[in-house]
Formats: C-alpha cells, structure tokens, sequence
C-alpha cells in the first residue's frame, strides 16, 4: 500500500483493534479513541482532523451499537450514527480526503418471506429499519453521503471477535458452554457472522484501492461479511462443536420466546456480490472463519 494516511475513528472498539492490529505495511495509521474525537461535537471533529489534507481517508468505525440501549437512548443514538459521520464526511470533503463510514445490515426494512441475500439497491428509502439503531445508522449513510457523495458505506452484519473475554456472541457462547449444560438461542433470525479479523482485512484491501486502477468505490454502498448464512441458533452450534462439545446442547428457540427491547430483522443476510464486483477478495465462508477464531484460546 502506498503511504497513504488512516484516521481511524473509533480505534479502540471492536473494529478499530482489529483494523490497528491487520494495518498493512505502508499504512500511516492515526488512531482516534473517544477520548480524542466526540462525533457528537462538532468542534471535536473539527479539531481533531484539523490536519486533515487531500489524498488522507478517513475510516469511521466508531458508532453507538447498545442495539437494545438505543429504542430508549435514541437522542444520543442519533447523535452519534446519525450526525456524526455527517461531521466526518464535512471534514473530509472539505480537505479533498476520503471518508469511508462502517454501517450495518439493521439498516434494512422488515421484508416478509424475504430469502435472496440483500444487496445494496435491495434498500427502499421509503421504508424505515426496524429499531431505532437501524434507523440511526441509516441517517448517518444518508447525511455522510449528502456532506460528501465520495463517501464509501460499508455495510457488515453480526461481527464478532470470539475471544474467550469477548463480549460478543460467539465470546458470550463460549463462556455459556463452560458455564451451563444446555441453552436456548432464538433460530428464527438468519444473517450473515462475520470474524472481524476477516472484515478489517477486507477493509484494508478496499483502502488499498481507493483511486487505484480502475476503483469505482467513490461513492458506492459495499456489503463486506462472512460468505454463506446461518441463525444465532445455528451459530451457537457451530461454536459449541468447534469447542468439542455437543451442539445438541444447544436448543432451538423463537424470537418470541426471547424478547428483547429492540426488534431484530428476521431475515438480513447480506449479498457480497458488490464486494466481489469492485474487484475485492469474498470474505471466506463464515464456518472456516469461526474456526479460526475459535483457535484463539
Ligand atoms: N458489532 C456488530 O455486530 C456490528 C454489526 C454490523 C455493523 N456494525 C458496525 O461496525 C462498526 C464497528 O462496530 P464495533 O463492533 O467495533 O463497535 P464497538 O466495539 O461498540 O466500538 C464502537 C466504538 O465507537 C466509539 N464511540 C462511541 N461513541 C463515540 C463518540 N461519540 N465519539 C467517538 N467515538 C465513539 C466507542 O468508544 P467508547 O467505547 O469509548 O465509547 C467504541 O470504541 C459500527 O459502525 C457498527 O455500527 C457492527
């Protein structure tokens, strides 16, 4: 990679270590914790990229993801997904840089019966997401575009790092398999787990082409996530016998049955058709990329 310059926003989530720690050589990375840019602030966004100059990409994959948190912390959900990257896309538009806004599968509308992965046009705008997080993220690809139509979206869906600690789902499985002889996981959602280590080396590559040869990225709605589908059910199998443990002891369930503050979608696979189109390499199949976060014990 030529040494183009990274701020990466949000570099202290989940995303952001994996993208610190999969940065290729060449790479100039300028990390932002929240401690170093409020998206809420506008002076904040101001300040912190003040030395923002043309030709720099901006890598925004800080947001507010309390999923259940938001239906009732919506004023700072908005703030945060929905006015933020807009502050982000200013700043890059303004200095002829480059903003590329991570965003999520929640930003589709229920769609009932639906089973054809989605793709980016499959997005009605007429149609509002289901939670309010959904709603959010979708203010922030629509407000990042209007401040900077360069702005690439890249949408991904049920991420996970899988680490023995991890607070995400395939963690919280693994601590569930050690501490409970059979659970219940709803297997009425399907979508698409994605290892986070294999989504920030996809984000590298995309950064690596940004106004190379041939890049039609400028401006474009990206799906980036593991290849093939599955159920959180279907899923907590899966982790349940990459452990060695019987996957039987993990037993099917509805959404009903577990009712959560926001509404999930039933059905939000995503198409990585787009991502192969712009010339990038598919996100391997999610089970060989569970079993290799798997293998961080
Ligand atoms: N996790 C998933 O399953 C999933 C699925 C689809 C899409 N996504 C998208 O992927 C991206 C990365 O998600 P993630 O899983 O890495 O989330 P994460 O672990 O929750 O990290 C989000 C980061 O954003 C920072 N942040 C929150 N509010 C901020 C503010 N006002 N100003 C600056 N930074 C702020 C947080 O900092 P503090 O912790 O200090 O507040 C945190 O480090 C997000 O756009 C998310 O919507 C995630």
């Amino acid at each position: 990679m030529s040494s183009r310059t990274v701020h990466l926003i949000g570099a202290a989530g989940q995303l952001g270590t994996a993208l610190r720690g999969t940065a290729p050589a060449g790479a100039v990375v300028r990390p932002y914790t929240s401690d170093d840019i409020d998206l809420v602030r506008r002076l904040s966004v101001r300040e912190a990229l003040a030395g923002l100059r043309p030709g720099d990409l901006v890598l925004n994959a800080a947001a507010y993801t309390a999923v259940d948190d938001a239906e009732t912390d919506w004023d700072l959900a908005f703030r945060v997904n929905g006015t933020g990257p807009a502050l982000l896309a200013e700043a890059t538009a303004d200095a002829g840089a480059r903003l590329v806004h991570v965003s999520t599968d929640y930003v589709f509308a229920a769609e009932p019966g639906r089973t054809a992965p989605l793709e980016p046009g499959d997005l009605d705008p007429a149609v509002e997401p289901e939670s309010v997080y959904g709603a959010s993220k979708l203010a922030g690809e629509r407000a990042a575009r209007a401040a900077d139509p360069s702005t690439t979206v890249v949408r991904t869906a049920w991420v996970y790092t899988g680490g023995p600690e991890s607070p995400d789902f395939v963690g919280t499985m693994r601590r569930l398999e050690a501490a409970r002889p059979e659970i219940s996981v709803v297997d009425d959602q399907r979508g698409s787990p994605t290892y986070v280590m294999d989504l920030a080396r996809g984000l590298w590559e995309l950064i690596g082409r940004i106004d190379g040869p041939g890049d039609g990225t400028a401006g474009a709605d990206l799906h980036a996530v593991g290849a093939g589908e599955a159920t959180w059910c279907q899923l907590a199998r899966a982790v349940f016998a990459g452990l060695g443990a019987d996957p039987g002891r993990v037993h099917a369930c509805t959404t009903a049955e577990y009712p959560r503050p926001a509404p999930r979608p039933a059905f939000s696979v995503l198409s990585g058709r787009s991502w192969t189109d712009a010339g990038l390499t598919p996100l391997r199949d999610w089970r060989s990329a569970l079993a290799a976060a798997l293998e961080n014990r």
